[in-house]
């Protein structure tokens, strides 16, 4: 017989390090997948509300992931494979949650049965497991579980209020991913497996991809650019233009600059499509689109925040235009990553930002001073992440940069001949916005002492000629 002293204390099952890295990567799979696809679902969301709050919490859960695959490491340190070998099962069940057929059911699905199971798998991870010897998971997890709980709560706040409501085929989706979760034995995988539900009646849909076009929010006319410079064939839009011009350049840059914002929505789904189409990069790739995006559908809420704050009627005066993603939406993804940050790294370069802020200084409007001050602070990031991005995917190299040029003006060409075939629609006319939206301002300027600003803008910065010359 040996001897021995009695055991210290007893431990619950599946706590020792093997089985957490094993769970944790497990949640990190899950979490991954999830932000791509909420990524892709802001890009097929057109509902305003529902879009922009699909869009923080892509970024969340951006973090979520990020904080597991951390720990995951640490665990298994110095072993790096945390991003070979994800698990089927958990890729099976996130691939189902993406096959929605519009965004009331993905939503449904997404925050009503995976969230719910990623927070049970969580909170069952934080009962069974030691204080003191898995400490820094429990930091961790307690952080994630408040973020889930609180996305839950307010994305079905929100999804009650702008209607859809609890339709019948969204809780025959929800009966769907139900069984789905109950199939892998839950997120963690520690639960009894059941049968996948071959059988349903939502099972056996296509895979999801995401969409090749937009559709913007039905509130708001279908619209394809957003202001004059876009499309050099609307000349009664740039007189209409012109008029609001005429009030002051402080006027016409605070209404500019709000327009312009709004719709940079654009920007943040060009970066979502591509963590979608994209799905073997480096960790770090996605880490830095996902914030990309998130920061684009912050702009854009800025832009209708100012616009709001004005007291319009955004829908009947702004236009909220689709035509820079669907004109690019079928070609590669790099290439639709090409054109964004030529656009970007063209608009820093010139400096822009910075004689944005100074006239809107000059107008003495905080509001927008502030918003076009953290956009540039934004700006200054995202043009690093398309810098390193294109580098990883094209190569640092003569050939890469070569490439990246022609991908470029290729894209470029592409835009030109989209604006040209479109120049005759009435989607593509500016005039009829500027001119509903000139009284409204007229009516509302007051007079501000003159700081004798000379104001030299010229508004045509997303112009290839200017960018061109730069
Ligand atoms: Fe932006
Ligand atoms: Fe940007």
């Amino acid at each position: 017989m040996a001897k021995v002293l009695p055991p210290s204390r007893s431990t619950a099952a599946h706590t020792r390090v093997e089985n957490a890295s094993t769970i944790l990567k497990r949640f990190y799979v899950a979490e991954r997948q999830l932000m791509r696809t909420l990524a892709a679902w802001f890009v097929g969301t057109s509902q305003w509300d529902l879009k922009r709050q699909l869009s923080e919490d892509m970024w969340q859960t951006a973090q979520h992931a990020d904080v597991l695959r951390t720990r995951v490491l640490e665990l298994r340190y110095p072993r790096r494979d945390v991003d070979r070998k994800y698990d089927p099962d958990v890729l099976a069940l996130l691939a189902e949650a993406a096959k929605a057929t519009d965004s009331h059911e993905f939503i449904a699905g997404a925050y009503g049965v995976l969230l719910p199971a990623l927070i049970a798998g969580y909170e069952a991870y934080l009962e069974r497991s030691d204080p003191l010897d898995d400490a820094p998971t429990i930091y961790r997890l307690r952080h994630i579980l408040a973020d889930k709980l609180a996305q839950a709560e307010r994305m079905g706040a929100l999804a009650r209020r702008v209607g859809g409501g609890d339709r019948a085929p969204d809780q025959t989706w929800r009966d769907y991913l139900r069984r789905w979760v109950d199939a892998i034995g839950g997120i963690d995988g520690l639960g009894r497996r059941a049968e996948p539900p071959t059988d349903h009646p939502c099972a056996g849909r296509p895979a999801y991809d995401v969409p090749r076009s937009v559709q913007r929010d039905a509130r708001w006319r279908p619209a394809l650019f957003h202001l004059p410079h876009e499309n050099k064939y609307d000349t009664a839009g740039r007189d209409a233009w012109k008029r609001i011009e005429a009030l002051d350049k402080r006027v016409a840059m605070q209404v500019w600059s709000a327009i312009s914002h709004f719709n940079e929505i654009w920007a943040a789904e060009v970066p979502a499509s591509v963590m979608w189409d994209l799905d073997g990069e480096p960790w770090a790739f996605y880490m830095d689109l996902a914030r990309w995006s998130w920061d684009e559908t912050r702009h854009s809420t800025m832009g209708w925040r100012a616009l709001e704050g004005w007291g319009w009627d955004v829908p009947d005066l702004i236009p909220w235009a689709n035509g820079l993603y669907n004109a690019l939406g079928n070609v590669p993804a790099r290439q639709r990553l090409a054109l964004l940050y030529y656009y970007e790294e063209g608009l820093l370069r010139a400096g822009t930002k910075q004689i944005e802020i100074k006239i809107l200084e000059s107008a003495q409007d905080d509001g927008s001073t502030h918003d076009m001050d953290y956009d540039w602070a934004d700006e200054a990031i995202h043009v690093n992440f398309g810098y390193t991005w294109l580098k990883h995917l094209l190569g640092d190299d003569k050939a890469g940069r070569e490439e990246l040029k022609r991908l470029t003006d290729e894209a470029r060409q592409i835009m030109a001949d989209f604006i040209a075939a479109h120049k005759a629609d009435p989607e593509a006319q500016l005039a009829p916005y500027f001119d509903r939206l000139y009284p409204v301002v007229a009516r509302m300027i007051r007079d501000i002492p003159d700081d004798g600003m000379a104001i030299e803008w010229a508004p045509v910065v997303a112009d290839e000629q200017v960018l061109e010359e730069l």
